[in-house]
């Protein structure tokens, strides 16, 4: 049923965004700017402690304020009940477990410990000042060397493997005919920084009825959850989402902030509106993790690896549970090799839950990874493109697996030509240009092709136009332009004849905007749809009297893309869907379509997309600023849905992990555990000057195997072993190898 179009016109297309005049007009409007009726103002009181606990606590001055119409703290939280996340089966996501104000304990700093409501932002604020709390503090835990004793080793993680073991690691290591290295790696917590903070609006339209605007990427997440803390039946849970300025992973889960919103328009009878400041983001809606990772390598002495162990010690929260899985995600995909072992140590700190942020796992990972391939090629004197080939995986390491499509070594080439590789040369400090210092540094991008569940409504209309609908989002990655092209493509009509609708929870069903997996996902669901909703087509057209397609076959029909259906074996037989809708004298005929894949743990293929980064660093050799003066980057993402926003992904992805490299990490007070930098003015995020020519390539072999599209998703993997690339490049222009993110200059002036 899933036939494509007999002349694909949509996909691939470098198409302009179907909402860019909105958003530039600011016509788009995001979750903070709405304005219901009466709409009141919160804001949070947060604990300045780390641990411990809330001794006393007086808010009788916060009550009286000008302005001030509730006060909820511990003591009087409208009750809830604690709801069962479960997203394996539709549900919602939670990473902090902790319902916000449930009792006096204090578990990390930031932690919300009062919400003041009133007629303004400014008064909400100024009752939160006059609120006198006493805390009862302990020394804090920050670092796993703080919290032995709290270590775990999980062995699944939502459903996935995190601890990996083949073959005999162990002997490997010890074996002195082989070439052995071992090193260690840390990567720093980093913060979500999209250009919209989180907010929630929340509003009681009676006692059973609650509208929600909330800057998330998953409606049906946030509605499964709050429905469930509030006792109300998920149809009577609205959740609205219809633009988000950007989100990386910090919207994906349901936060305390979206509970506290609904429990504070229930106190106060009122809609409210609970804006996070940006301040606020480094403590209320997750990070990444830090990372130490420790790699260990056997190799012959050609390259060949015989053993790679690959240890992780992660941090989480005593209010909740996450894991950065990033061994079995990095290691457990990369490289051919008789013996992997992947072991992860999850420690509690008195920091805030981490949550997922763009490729989690996998983009610390490889930075380690990718590292270390090249600190063995350095030391074997192979050339790491090289060292790479050796070691390509043909099959699934661990799972011993075929992959669906791999195209790896083309992107190696490829890229390598565009940046022109061949013209490096390998010892340290050996090329300059203008004074600086020029290194060039490669590295291995993969990610995981993911697809979840997701239900399409399509309704065709009399006119020929085609409304499509699913409760998916788009985060500011193109998706309402691509699923565009995949409805226009499916339902062979032209681009222009159809309307996405998205974000928000009373359209049919939509998994959360996480794994890159939205495009592949719903995509699947939408050719679901038009197949059901050309097979109705077929049937009044077979037997419409009038239909030059009476009595054909219903299999002997295909699609040509005009909005029109033709006899495959007489092609001047053909009838448009508007002639034969008019003629059975309906206005609209609607398909339902659904996808749900299994896990691809159980399928006989491994889905994985790979890609390469080749990047180019210039050094001042007295000052040692890094800049990124050349990136290239190929990807192997099965098709190209749309040439302009797949670049925009990997393109973003490739800023980020620059960031990552030589500027974002969140320090905490070692005495508070309170994060300091906590603006962008502290917290360094590139900007343009820290941008030059970054070029991004597709191999765009089609995966048909994974969905009708041939399309793998691209959001996440742009990100995945940037740093690595830079750090290597850094290596090579410098001879200092930086093992610790952020690179920033003193590393390069300390070690010179
Ligand atoms: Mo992405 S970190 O899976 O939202």
């Amino acid at each position: 049923m899933n036939e494509p179009t007999r002349n694909p016109r949509e996909l691939g297309k470098p198409m302009n965004r179907v909402d860019g005049r909105l958003k530039v007009t600011g016509a788009a409007r995001y979750s903070a700017e709405f304005f219901p009726q009466g709409v009141l103002h919160a804001y949070a009181l947060k604990s300045p402690i780390s641990s411990g606990r809330i001794r006393e606590l007086d808010v009788t001055a916060a009550e009286t304020a000008t302005g001030v119409r509730a006060v909820i703290t511990h003591v009087n939280p409208p009750k809830i009940k604690q709801p069962n996340p479960d997203s394996d089966s539709g549900g919602g996501l939670m990473n902090e477990h902790r319902l916000p104000l449930s009792d006096d304990r204090i578990s990390y700093g930031g932690q919300y410990v009062a919400l003041v409501v009133a007629d303004s932002l400014e008064h909400a604020r100024h009752g939160a000042s006059l609120i006198r709390i006493r805390y009862e503090e302990k020394v804090p835990a920050l670092k796993p060397e703080q919290a032995r004793e709290t270590a775990k080793r999980p062995s699944k993680h939502n459903e996935e493997q995190v601890q990996l073991k083949k073959g005999d690691v162990e002997q490997a290591l010890g074996d002195q005919q082989l070439v052995i290295m071992e090193r260690i790696y840390d990567t720093p917590v980093e913060t979500h920084n999209p250009m919209e903070p989180s907010a929630t609006i929340a509003e009681w339209v009676d006692e059973d009825h609650l509208t929600l605007y909330d800057a998330t990427q998953y409606v049906k997440g946030v509605q499964d959850l709050i429905s469930q803390a509030f006792g109300l039946k998920k149809e009577n849970v609205l959740v609205k989402s219809p633009f988000v300025g950007g989100a990386f992973g910090c919207k994906g889960a349901v936060w305390p902030h979206v509970f506290l919103t609904v429990m504070a328009a229930k106190a106060a009878r009122a809609p409210v509106k609970f804006a996070i400041s940006r301040q606020d983001m480094f403590s209320g809606i997750g990070h990444r993790t830090s990372t130490t990772q420790t790699i260990a390598f056997a190799a012959n002495p050609d390259g060949k690896l015989q053993a790679i162990r690959h240890r992780v010690e992660t941090l989480s929260s005593p209010v909740g549970e996450f894991v950065e899985i990033c061994g079995a995600r990095s290691t457990g995909v990369l490289y051919a090799s008789p013996a992997i072992q992947v072991e992860e140590t999850v420690f509690q700190v008195n920091v805030a839950t981490p949550t997922f942020m763009r490729a989690p796992g996998e983009c610390p990972g490889t930075f380690a990874v990718e590292c270390a391939m090249d600190e063995l090629a350095v030391q074997l004197k192979v050339d790491p493109l090289q060292l790479r080939i050796i070691n390509h995986s043909d099959r699934h390491p661990i799972q011993d697996k075929p992959w669906s499509t791999k195209f790896l070594k083309d992107a190696y080439r490829l890229g390598a030509e565009k940046f022109g590789w061949q013209n490096r040369t390998p010892e340290p400090r050996s090329m300059r240009k203008d004074g600086k210092l020029v290194g060039w540094g490669l590295a291995t991008a993969t990610y995981p092709a993911h697809q979840m569940k997701a239900e399409v409504t399509a309704i065709l209309s009399a006119d020929g136009r085609a409304v499509v609908q699913c409760a998916a989002h788009d985060l500011g990655t193109g998706a309402y332009t691509v699923l565009t092209q995949i409805s226009a493509e499916a339902l062979g009509i032209p681009v222009e004849s159809v309307t996405f609708e998205l974000g928000r929870s009373d359209l049919p069903f939509g998994p959360v905007a996480g794994g890159s997996n939205t495009t592949a996902t719903v995509g699947s669901a939408i050719y679901d749809a038009a197949a059901d909703l050309h097979r109705s087509l077929m049937k009044l057209a077979s037997a419409d009297a009038q239909s030059p397609l009476h009595r054909v076959e219903l299999d002997q029909m295909v699609l040509m893309g005009e909005g029109r259906l033709t006899s495959k074996e007489d092609a001047s037989k053909s009838d448009r869907y508007v002639d034969i809708l008019r003629r059975a004298g309906k206005e609209s005929l609607v398909g339902h379509g659904k996808f749900g894949r299994s896990k691809s743990e159980k399928s006989p293929t491994a889905f994985q997309s790979f890609g390469a980064h080749f990047c180019e660093v210039q050094i001042d050799p007295e000052f040692p600023l890094v800049r990124v003066t050349r990136f290239v980057s190929v990807m192997d993402c099965g098709r190209v849905m749309n040439a302009k926003t797949a670049r925009s992904q990997i393109l973003g992805g490739v800023v980020m992990g620059i960031g990552m490299a030589l500027h974002e990490q969140t320090v905490y007070d070692p005495a508070t555990g309170l994060p300091v930098t906590r603006n962008l003015a502290d917290y360094h995020v590139p900007v343009n000057a820290d941008i030059r020519d970054i070029e991004v390539h597709f191999v765009g072999e089609p995966d048909y195997e994974f969905n009708p599209m041939g399309a793998r998703g691209m959001g996440e993997i742009g990100i995945t072993g940037t740093a690595a690339a830079v750090a290597n490049a850094v290596y090579h222009a410098t001879g200092i190898r930086v093992r610790d993110l952020p690179i920033t200059l003193d590393k390069l002036m300390r070690s010179s």
